[in-house]
């Protein structure tokens, strides 16, 4: 695990405006009880969730991503001209190029920007962010958009209930400015192990094994998980990372204001809030109305949390999330 600090004499980075986006169709544990042998009350009891928001075969992952970009610039007051940055995090890109950063990056009309798309699966909006920060920090760039924006239900088997009922679409964004001293970003933890690649994969659809009807056919295109050892791994690596994260801010568990984990199972949040020995209202939580949607559910929660005025000026946030690679991620903010 990777602790990264502001070393001395370099920018401060904060995060200026948030948007969020959602499709309008919604997919409720009712409905999944009419597509797989599944219940409400197993969904409701094994993971928290009740309802999540699909896409429909026109919407792609940019159109979730576009607008909120726009909102997450409306808020910070930046014009799409002002952007030096845009990176888009994805695991579902519209196409495999041109990057869905300059797909976004057209549609708002920021012609100064450079853009590219970054993977890190759910971690992959706090790798962005920390990417986007180096620039801003060391003076190189003044205004970063990040974007999580995925469409899971694209590559999720309809017909598997192990892996069907957790996920859902959605779309979060950040502009990055340079901040004051002592506010904004005061830590990152990045973190990987290759060697568990195979408990979170999509198989098909990549140069390993390219796209074929033979394989459409068995679903190789879509989410394999062993959800057991990533449930396991979760409950380990969430509060580790925390506690990292904090430590590297000069922090510790009782300072959190507010943490925003990953939004991935109600019982992987209950078991970290444990270990933590933080009161549930310290812990932010909207997974019963959205499900899991990847990158995004830590900028989309964070943008709920600041509209409930649970995170005010000055209040300690941290952002946590872990999956496929595996990958896990947090940041510490002083807001
Ligand atoms: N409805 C009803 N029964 C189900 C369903 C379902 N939707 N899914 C599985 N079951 C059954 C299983 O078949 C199994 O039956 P069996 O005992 O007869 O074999 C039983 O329920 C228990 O299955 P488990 O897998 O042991 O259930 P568990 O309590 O572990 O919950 C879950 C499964 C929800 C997947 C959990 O392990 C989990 O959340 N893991 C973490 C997954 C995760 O976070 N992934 C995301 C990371 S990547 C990303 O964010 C994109």
């Amino acid at each position: 695990m990777i602790g990264i600090m502001k070393p001395a004499g370099l920018r401060s980075v904060q995060i200026t405006g948030l948007g969020k986006h959602f499709p309008q169709r919604k997919l409720t544990n009712a409905d999944l009880e009419k597509m797989v042998d599944t219940s409400d009350d197993w969904i409701t009891s094994r993971t928290g969730m009740k309802e999540r928001y699909i896409t429909g075969p026109d919407e792609p992952t940019s159109s979730l991503a576009i607008p909120a970009a726009r909102q997450a610039l409306a808020n910070a007051g930046v014009a799409p001209e002002q952007i030096d940055l845009i990176i888009v995090a994805t695991v579902t890109p519209d196409m495999l190029f041109p990057a869905t950063a300059c797909l976004v990056q057209a549609a708002l009309g920021a012609k100064r920007a450079a853009c590219f798309d970054l993977e890190a699966a759910c971690p992959q909006f706090i790798y962005a962010c920390a990417v986007g920060s180096q620039f801003i920090a060391t003076g190189t760039y003044d205004c970063v958009l990040v974007i999580a924006a995925d469409t899971l239900s694209k590559i999720t088997n309809w017909e598997d209930r192990n892996t069907c009922v957790l996920f859902g679409d959605g779309a979060g964004a950040a502009v990055l400015q340079p901040g004051p001293e002592g506010r904004g970003f005061l830590s990152f933890v990045l973190g990987s192990d290759g060697t568990q690649g195979d408990l979170i994969s999509v198989p098909a659809g990549g140069s390993r094994c390219p796209a074929s009807p033979e394989n459409v056919a068995n679903h190789l295109n879509t989410i394999h998980m062993k959800g057991n050892e990533v449930f396991k791994f979760a409950v380990r690596i969430i509060p580790d990372a925390v506690l990292e994260s904090l430590s590297k801010a000069g922090l510790g568990p009782e300072n959190i204001d507010l943490l925003i984990p990953h939004q991935a199972n109600l019982r992987i949040l209950e078991a970290a809030r444990k270990r933590l020995a933080l009161p549930e209202s310290k812990v932010f939580v909207n997974i019963e109305k959205y499900g899991n949607f990847s990158g995004a559910t830590c900028p989309v929660a964070l943008a709920e949390a600041v509209e409930q005025g649970l995170v005010r000026e000055g209040s300690v946030v941290v952002l946590v999330t872990f999956g496929a690679g595996l990958t896990w991620a947090a940041c510490t903010m002083r807001w």
